[in-house]
């Protein structure tokens, strides 16, 4: 094609990935080019404008490290993240949430029920639940892989002073798909502000900065999808404006003051009292 027009441009870019030999890569790539150019289109895109995006993914890219991935935090504020959860949460199961950028394979295997507690300061709480079916049966061969900030809002791998298996672990539900970690109340926070994400993004729409608290859990079980999400605290300031749009309705517990002496007794506070998060967790089949 020697006659490259506004018209045709689109169309020729696309059909170049026609001979992609995989069918989902030739999707993609076809669409891609699409969306891109509808988006120049739509915006009437200027040199400048154009340049000073490319000027901004060079610096997304420099930031980024194997600690440091600006890349995700740019699919997080932007939405997309939540979508790819969103669109992989099948009807009637717990729905997805962010991964986030916490997350360390590895973490120590603890009796059920769990106690995290340790030296942690902060207000003691016990997270339980039951992982299950769509049926509602117990799914007692499920395992939990749980992590989460410590009370001055850092998670281990920010902070200095926490070990490294802080606040995290996995543990196998009981026969009733039991589960229980004594643990602290995760902390607000707020996403990485000293990168390109935030003052070039982020910051000049004015949006905040702040996570609403979340323990971030993965469920898995044989022969089920294997969940990845977060639970939230229906007491959190920072609902409404999860920086990454993380918060679905139904990730959001409520901590109870439930009369449990052994529960109190677990979480080493003056009985009987004791605050407790009660959730539910519902996989899909695979
Ligand atoms: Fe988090």
């Amino acid at each position: 094609m020697r006659n490259i027009r506004l018209d045709n441009v689109t169309e020729v870019a696309s059909q170049t990935f026609a001979g992609a030999t995989d069918e989902r890569r030739r999707q993609l790539s076809q669409a891609l080019v699409r969306h891109l150019h509808g988006f120049a289109r739509e915006v009437g895109l200027t040199h400048a404008e154009w340049r000073a995006a490319i000027g901004f993914m060079h610096r997304v890219g420099e930031i980024s490290s194997e600690q440091r991935s600006e890349f995700t935090l740019l699919s997080d504020v932007l939405g997309l993240s939540s979508l790819v959860d969103l669109l992989g949460s099948p009807a009637g199961a717990t729905p997805g949430s962010v991964l986030g950028p916490f997350h360390t394979a590895g973490s120590p295997w603890l009796d059920n029920p769990a106690n995290l507690i340790g030296h942690n300061a902060g207000e003691r709480v016990l997270l339980r639940g039951r992982v299950l079916n769509a049926q509602g049966a117990p799914l007692a061969a499920a395992t939990l892989d749980m992590w989460q900030n410590a009370a001055n809002g850092l998670y281990w791998q920010m902070d200095p002073a926490q070990p490294s298996d802080n606040l995290r672990c996995r543990l196998r539900v009981d026969a009733q798909g039991a589960f229980e970690i004594a643990t602290i109340r995760p902390m607000p926070y707020c996403i990485p502000t000293d990168g390109p994400v935030w003052t070039d993004l982020v910051e000049p729409a004015q949006r905040s900065a702040w996570r609403p608290a979340h323990y971030h859990l993965i469920v898995e079980a044989p022969g089920y999808r294997t969940l990845v999400t977060e639970l939230f605290d229906e007491e959190d300031p920072y609902l409404d404006t999860d920086a990454v749009f993380g918060v679905r309705e139904s990730l959001v517990g409520r901590y109870e003051d439930v009369n449990d002496p052994a529960g109190a007794a677990r979480l080493g506070v003056p009985g009987p009292m004791c605050r407790v998060m009660h959730m539910d967790l519902v996989l899909a089949a695979a």
